[in-house]
């Protein structure tokens, strides 16, 4: 038997998508109004799913609470209000688009959860347009 629990998590974030190793014309082309040079916003929405059995003495899967500190620490604190481009190390040489930020995120989750648990992380860059990541 085994049980998901989840936690919505929030950031605010600019980006520009763009590669250094194209002519700005190609960057147009491909990224549209993401690559304005200037950066733009979005209100990031994060949800966070852990998957296993239930601890039988605890009655938890995972303490949730524990879960909204680890998301606080890894992702809140080192994202919310910050230029990913230029504030975040991760993306220094790889392109902040929702599909590289909910990998770079599951990756430093994943990293803190106990390997017998799976995690699947969905990332909404807008209400509409979300990404999700379950390491496959
Ligand atoms: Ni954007």
């Amino acid at each position: 038997m085994r049980v998901t629990i989840s936690r919505k998590a929030h950031f605010n974030a600019a980006h520009r998508l763009y590669r250094k190793d194209w002519s700005d014309e190609k960057n147009d082309a491909v990224f549209g109004k993401c690559n304005n040079p200037n950066f733009h916003g979005h209100n990031y929405e994060l949800i966070v799913s852990v998957t296993g059995a239930i601890n039988p003495e605890t009655g938890y899967v995972m303490d949730i609470k524990d879960l909204a500190q680890l998301i606080y620490e890894e992702v809140e604190q080192p994202f919310d209000h910050k230029n990913l481009n230029l504030d975040v190390p991760e993306f220094e040489n790889l392109n902040p688009t929702a599909e590289n930020i909910v990998v770079v995120i599951w990756d430093k989750l994943r990293a803190k959860i106990a390997s017998d648990k799976d995690l699947e992380v969905m990332l909404y860059e807008t209400p509409r347009n979300f990404v999700t990541y379950r390491g496959n």
